[in-house]
């Protein structure tokens, strides 16, 4: 595979179908996003068209979703202009107007994952949503929490830490690593909850595996026993379609510069509205004495933060509804679908650590080359053949919406070069 795309033309081509215009280079963030394309009968050309929306470089593949996303130009356009605005006029009233947003942007974070507005707060990312939980639930000497082997350290490790000074206990769990079904994805959390436990804390997607767990039936089984549950989404959130109300969680976290591909330290946090009193807050700033013990915004008065992000956000969720949370998702299962298949069909000595079967995993891919080390092919990749991933838990490739069908080609005949 060489530095020059060999599909640029095919691609080139494609684009000048779904927009009408001819071929140029790609535009500068000045430049005005060319509107979104309609969705056709021909999937591939819509998708091929919507690519136009962000600033990728042409001939660069990035994978590596489940770390960062690029945002659509019209994210980054209005961080621009937000910023530059308030770098013209500081004044208090100037910036009234960014306040007035922050409302706005709770109740359609809410709307787009079925929930209240007064259970929605925004963070700065999903490390700082979990350890609001961690930090801020009341616990005893005498409770118990029950963590997965796999979380992130903010949903693990603080726990751990969090435990040395109450004195609680923290159960850490593992999950078969080729689960025949979501049952037993779920079985070993189950059995790990006694009369002691107080909250159950795992990852909706692992960032290390790729395993999607059966979210819905462990809510569900832990609230029958009286038990809380954290749910990390920060792989789900914005890839998935999130219903909250139906997953049944009492906590729940996810960063917007993820899937999402929303502006960079936004965060999201869902709290059940019964939960919020009490909870402590970790971070005590201006205007906590304002606020009533059941507002969520009492756990996030963090000080001054960059209120360019609140356009940028408003942008971000029109982006996904135009566009449609449910194409988003079947896009993104479609492209890991494609992505092992071809793996499958071109490496065989590569070994899946991420279930192959769609009900337990997601858009994260992971694999192990047992014969090659995964840090020389992930430089390989970048530096030859301009493929960004990741690796974490084995090399991970995560595909979001400006990934084409023809790059989860790429990807693969790259690696096969590198491996032979
Ligand atoms: C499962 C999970 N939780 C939490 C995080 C932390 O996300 P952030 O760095 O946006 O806080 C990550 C990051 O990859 C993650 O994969």
């Amino acid at each position: 595979m060489s530095h020059q795309n060999p599909l640029s033309a095919r691609r080139s081509f494609l684009k000048k179908i779904a927009t009408g215009v001819g071929v140029s280079l790609l535009p500068e963030l000045t430049e005005a996003a060319p509107s979104l394309p309609h969705w056709n009968n021909d999937e591939e050309t819509y998708w091929y068209a919507l690519r136009d929306q962000f600033l990728i470089e042409e001939g660069w593949i990035m994978l590596n979703a489940a770390n960062l996303c690029p945002s659509p130009r019209a994210v980054s356009e209005a961080l621009h202009e937000a910023t530059r605005d308030v770098d013209r006029n500081v004044s208090y009233q100037n910036r009234d107007k960014y306040a007035e947003m922050h409302l706005t942007l709770r109740e359609k974070l809410a709307q787009y994952l079925n929930a209240e507005v007064g259970e929605i707060a925004l963070t700065r990312n999903t490390s700082e949503s979990n350890n609001t939980i961690v930090q801020g639930l009341p616990l005893t000497a005498d409770d118990e929490v029950v963590v997965w082997d796999q979380n992130h350290p903010t949903n693990l490790l603080a726990w751990q830490i969090q435990a040395k000074r109450i004195g609680c206990t923290v159960k850490v769990v593992s999950t078969p690593p080729n689960p025949a079904s979501p049952q037993e994805l779920a079985d070993p959390f189950l059995a790990a909850i006694t009369p002691r436990t107080r909250l159950l804390g795992f990852s909706h997607i692992s960032n290390v595996s790729g395993v999607a767990l059966p979210t819905q039936l462990l809510c569900q089984a832990a609230r029958e026993q009286n038990v809380l549950t954290l749910v990390d989404g920060a792989q789900s959130f914005g890839c998935h379609v999130i219903n909250l109300e139906q997953m049944g969680c009492d906590f729940y976290t996810g960063s917007a510069h993820k899937w999402l591909m929303g502006p960079r330290e936004v965060g999201i946090l869902y709290a059940r509205k019964e939960l919020i009193e009490s909870l402590w807050p970790h971070v005590v700033g201006l205007h906590y004495d304002e606020k009533q013990p059941d507002d969520i915004t009492r756990l996030t008065t963090f000080g001054q933060q960059d209120i360019a992000k609140m356009p940028a956000m408003l942008e971000t969720l029109s982006f996904h509804e135009q566009v449609g949370k449910e194409k988003i998702e079947q896009r993104v299962m479609n492209l890991t679908a494609t992505l092992k298949k071809n793996i499958q069909e071109h490496l065989p000595q590569a070994n899946f650590v991420t279930p192959l079967s769609e009900n337990m995993s997601s858009g994260v891919v992971i694999i192990d080359f047992p014969n090659h080390d995964k840090k020389d092919i992930f430089e390989k990749l970048y530096r030859n053949h301009r493929v960004a991933c990741s690796t974490k838990g084995g090399l991970r490739l995560s595909p979001n919406i400006y990934n084409t069908l023809e790059e989860m080609d790429q990807v693969v005949l790259a690696m096969k070069e590198i491996v032979g």
